[in-house]
């Protein structure tokens, strides 16, 4: 996974790249590395741990070059070391190279490299890429077509940020791994994603698959963009990013996740202002489709489901949720007709990039709903709804949730016509969750976590529209809390779930006024009569409930409101047990490898 950021300008470029490492720390903190061009001369710094709190003027108050690449790692090719962690170097140390992805044919390239005398200090796939640079320039003296040449002889995936101790250049390449350009007054910046450089500029530049940039003064306009296989110049087109550059801050808060839970309301008075044509459009392809599903992973497909269930119970339209990392079991049976509905926040996960391509192939159209403007979801789709979370920058997805949900609501009411009532349904929503976030309420969560944080296990049921929320809440429990927690359907409780129930282990039921409240609340009483400590989210308390937490009667939507209450639980736990809830361990935010 990992994150990259590159600079090339006038200042100095390892403070710009430290500050866009830790925000890109989402995507890997094993450990971090930095190389910069001061003074002629190519200089490191290589770290193991997450960047977090590291202060580059009081840490390393020398490192600095007005060309610098940085790198915060995510193991997958050789341990957790500082020899393993990035830059890397060619054998004269001229070369450095970062690099997010997997270079597939790296042992075949080594040990070819190995046999012309390269050697090789770390156990990882990116080395290869140094080496091979430095071999082809003995034949090729041009570095941009040197690393052309390297390039077209890897095999897997690469985001490149690559420098040179003898040339004032940087160099960018991406097939894969994403990777933007940020191009402001006197400077250009690369990164892995957007937030790595918006304080710095909003005009970007999306490279596309086999594309890479020369950075250079020696360059008119300061950069040149080329395909890799053919070798020629691409015209560039730069996107004006809507993003504040706040929306990607703290903002006085301690973590980025309680800072975007608190965000909920704001995303979805967003989602209530969005315009219909885009809607109506989506709606067209729906109607159209033979068949259709819905394709995500994680907290995505979680929002995939509801959308399932809101389309089958409003609109009566049967959408088949997959989980895109099992879809090629699948993916032989799409046909010209079908629909595929691809959700993700980032737009890089792989698995789901690999349903667009198994869609497409088979003449399958793909819809997606996407956070990021620009990823590679949102260009392979063939048309976009852009989800309004903003830049999601804690690993756990909490707006994003409320925003796909939110999102299916605006589709739901373009399907029948009738936007004005998804927009009221989701002003009910947007009320009940301030209501949900409220110093008082957020008081009673973080009071409840405590005892929370004691139980080696949670359940969370629900029926219906609240199921997909009972394996959502259970997601963000483990993921932050380490403790184990698993959602259930209320229906099959008795088909096995109902033997793990004993004395005081809490169990949150997901109830609303539709029409599995009776059968939900059946289940409540079942696992209470077996010990359980029953937490219930309703429009209204009932006896069975050891602790209530309300919410408006709001029908199918109600769900977009009752997450909130375990976020904000998973959230106190993690803080309850000293955890970092902004990086949960092993987990990265966005899966950009298979
Ligand atoms: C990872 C993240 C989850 C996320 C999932 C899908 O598993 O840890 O939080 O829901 O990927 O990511 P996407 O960017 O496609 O929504």
């Amino acid at each position: 996974m990992c994150g990259i950021v590159g600079y090339f300008g006038n200042k100095n470029g390892a403070e710009v790249v430290v500050d866009g490492l830790k925000r890109l720390e989402y995507r890997g903190y094993d450990s971090w590395g930095l190389a910069a061009v001061g003074e002629g001369k190519l200089i490191k710094h290589k770290q193991v741990g997450k960047i977090g709190g590291f202060d580059l003027k009081r840490d390393l108050p020398k490192f600095g070059g007005e060309i610098c690449i940085g790198h915060t790692r995510w193991a997958t090719h050789g341990g957790v070391t500082e020899t393993n962690s990035h830059p890397h170097f060619s054998c004269d140390k001229k070369i450095a190279v970062v690099h997010n992805g997997i270079v597939e044919n790296y042992q075949e390239l080594r040990s070819d490299l190995e046999k012309k005398g390269h050697k090789f200090v770390s156990q990882t796939d990116t080395e290869v890429i140094a080496h091979l640079i430095e071999q082809t320039l003995k034949i090729t003296k041009d570095k941009t077509e040197a690393v052309r040449q390297s390039l077209k002889k890897l095999q897997g995936s690469y985001a490149l940020g690559i420098i040179f101790e003898d040339e004032k250049l940087m160099i960018g390449a991406r097939k894969g791994s994403p990777l933007v350009l940020g191009v402001g007054k006197d400077q250009t910046i690369l990164g892995s994603d957007v937030p790595a450089f918006l304080k710095y500029t909003n005009k970007v530049v999306f490279l596309e698959e086999f594309e890479m940039v020369a950075i250079s003064d020696q360059i008119k306009g300061g950069y040149e963009i080329k395909n890799v296989n053919s070798g020629k110049t691409v015209k560039p087109k730069i996107t004006t990013i809507k993003w504040d550059a706040t929306e990607a801050e703290k903002g006085g808060h301690p973590h980025f996740m309680i800072k975007e839970m608190l965000e909920q309301p704001q995303v979805i008075e967003k989602t209530i202002g969005m315009g219909k044509g885009e809607l109506d459009k989506a709606a067209k392809m729906i109607e159209k489709a033979k068949r259709v599903y819905v394709v995500a992973c994680g907290t995505a497909l979680h929002a995939g489901m509801y959308g399932s269930y809101l389309l089958a119970k409003i609109n009566k339209i049967m959408v088949q949720p997959i989980s895109a990392g099992e879809l090629h079991h699948f993916a032989p049976l799409f046909k010209k007709g079908d629909l595929v509905i691809c959700v993700s926040q980032s737009g890089e996960t792989a698995d789901v990039l690999e349903a667009v391509k198994s869609a497409h192939s088979a003449g399958a159209k793909v819809l997606a709903l996407v956070n990021v403007m620009g990823s590679s979801l949102m260009r392979a789709a063939d048309f976009s709804l852009l989800t309004k979370a903003g830049p999601e920058i804690c690993v756990l997805s909490t707006k994003a949730y409320v925003s796909q949900m939110a999102m299916f609501v605006m589709i739901s009411g373009a399907l029948s016509g009738k936007i004005s009532n998804a927009k009221k349904v989701l002003g009910i929503a947007k009320k009940d969750i301030e209501k949900i976030l409220s110093k008082k309420s957020l008081e009673k969560i973080k009071k409840m976590s405590k005892s929370l944080a004691k139980a080696q296990n949670i359940y969370a049921l629900g029926r219906g529209i609240n199921y997909p929320n009972a394996l959502e809440a259970c997601l963000k429990i483990k993921e932050v809390s380490y403790i184990h927690a698993e959602g259930f359907a209320g229906g099959d409780l008795k088909h096995g779930p109902i033997a793990l129930i004993e004395k005081g282990v809490p169990v949150i039921i997901f109830a609303s006024d539709d029409e599995s409240e009776a059968e939900i609340i059946s289940n409540a009483m079942e696992v209470k009569a077996r010990g359980a400590d029953v937490i219930g989210i309703n429009y209204r308390n009932n006896e069975v409930f050891e602790q209530y937490l309300p919410i408006e009667k709001n029908g199918f939507y109600s769900p977009i409101a009752s997450i909130v209450y375990p976020q904000l639980m998973a959230y106190y736990i993690a803080l309850e047990k000293k955890f970092d809830p902004d990086k949960p361990r092993n987990l990265a935010k966005s899966v950009t490898v298979k």
